[in-house]
């Protein structure tokens, strides 16, 4: 029984094995060969560079990507300047990517680099994985651009163009699937040019094999890529609905008077830490128009304030919660007394202070100036 099946699976080892090699040596070829790609970051050597690059880019595209990253790194060109620069400035340059605890680690890892390394990265991937908001696939990046040492990003462009090419249905959000994919993606990685090796794949990833229509046609692996052949290329990869969201209802009251706008910092620990925003009534479910104007007696009296706008319900969708945003803009005539830890701030100067997207979004679109100077 053993002596008859051992030659056929020895045979599936072999080819898939051979499908391996196919995969690596091919990518590299038309890295060489097609990909045209130009980024700023690309070819960096400097690990602060390359970490900057990433941390933004996990936040957003390549094309809004690259304006944040010049901007920033031609405001913090290094370790010392980003952790000797106040975090304010910081995150003002951060505003509008959202996930403001990827800012908060970066300023703190610049301080442990700071103080601990003499302003320099550490070259192993060990320790560069032990800093602050640094993962796999950060250190990965990092530790391959800049140090061409052999370990294998696996990031969205990876699962997609392994899922389909290997024909791979695991979901890549449970446990197991990402598993298999991790030690998949180290086998193929080619371990003498790993640098080049994981540009190829990312670039290849965001301009042939793209989440929506996707190059197959001119694909040079098409003939060997499993889902091409049968017909799974838009099924694949497979990703598993298992997460549950909350759903949150904040309703913001924007309190005018005069020239000033009254806001606070958030100190609580969650994803808008250190950022500003209005005086806030969270509620369990949507409020009327009506709940939203009893509510303000809380805040100050009906004679002291008038109504002047309730904006329809804007939608924000995180990973963890969809949020239910809505903005109440009143008067008032005299400054309230006691409103503990909100500041009066003129209009002209709001531009100053970070604040989450959804409420820049709202400023700009009541025309408040918040261009940088
Ligand atoms: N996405 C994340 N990192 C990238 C990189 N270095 N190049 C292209 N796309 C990326």
């Amino acid at each position: 029984m053993t002596q008859t099946s051992e030659p056929d699976s020895n045979l599936k080892d072999r080819s898939l094995q051979g499908r391996k090699s196919f995969f690596t040596l091919a990518l590299l070829e038309w890295n060489q060969i097609h990909n045209r790609r130009q980024m700023p970051w690309k070819g960096e050597k400097d690990p602060y560079k390359i970490w900057i690059s990433e941390i933004i880019l996990q936040q957003t595209r390549v094309e809004q990507g690259w304006t944040y990253y010049e901007r920033f790194i031609k405001k913090f060109p290094n370790i010392k300047a980003l952790a000797s620069a106040p975090e304010e400035e910081i995150f003002k340059l951060w505003e509008g990517l959202g996930y403001y605890s990827r800012c908060r680690n970066l300023i703190a890892s610049a301080r442990i680099l700071h103080n601990n390394y003499q302003d320099k990265f550490p070259e192993t991937y060990q320790e560069i994985l032990e800093l602050k908001g640094i993962g796999p696939y950060t250190a990965a990046a990092i530790a391959s651009f800049a140090f061409n040492l052999p370990h294998a990003v696996v990031d969205g462009n990876v699962f997609r163009v392994i899922s389909r090419f290997f024909g791979i249905e695991k979901p890549i959000n449970s446990n197991e699937g990402r598993k298999f994919f991790v030690a998949l993606s180290e086998e193929l990685l080619d371990s003498q040019n790993p640098a080049a090796y994981n540009q190829a794949i990312m670039d290849f990833g965001a301009t042939v094999c793209k989440p929506v229509s996707p190059l197959c046609k001119e694909c040079p692996f098409k003939l060997k890529c499993s889902a091409y052949r049968k017909n799974k290329v838009a099924e694949l990869p497979i990703k598993t609905n298992s997460i549950s969201k909350k759903t949150r209802w904040l309703n913001y009251y924007l309190i005018r008077c005069g020239d000033g706008l009254y806001i606070k910092k958030r100190t609580e620990k969650d994803i808008w830490q250190n950022l500003y925003e209005f005086f806030l009534v969270e509620s369990k479910s949507e409020m009327c128009d009506e709940q939203l104007k009893n509510e303000l007696s809380s805040i100050v009296s009906r004679k002291q304030s008038k109504m002047v706008n309730i904006s329809g319900t804007y939608k924000q969708k995180l990973t963890h919660q969809d949020l239910f945003v809505r903005f109440i803009e009143l008067t008032i005539d005299k400054p309230i007394a006691g409103l503990k830890d909100f500041e009066l701030v003129k209009f002209d100067q709001l531009k100053r202070f970070p604040f989450p997207k959804l409420l820049i979004s709202f400023l700009l679109e009541k025309n408040v100036n918040l261009s940088q100077d």
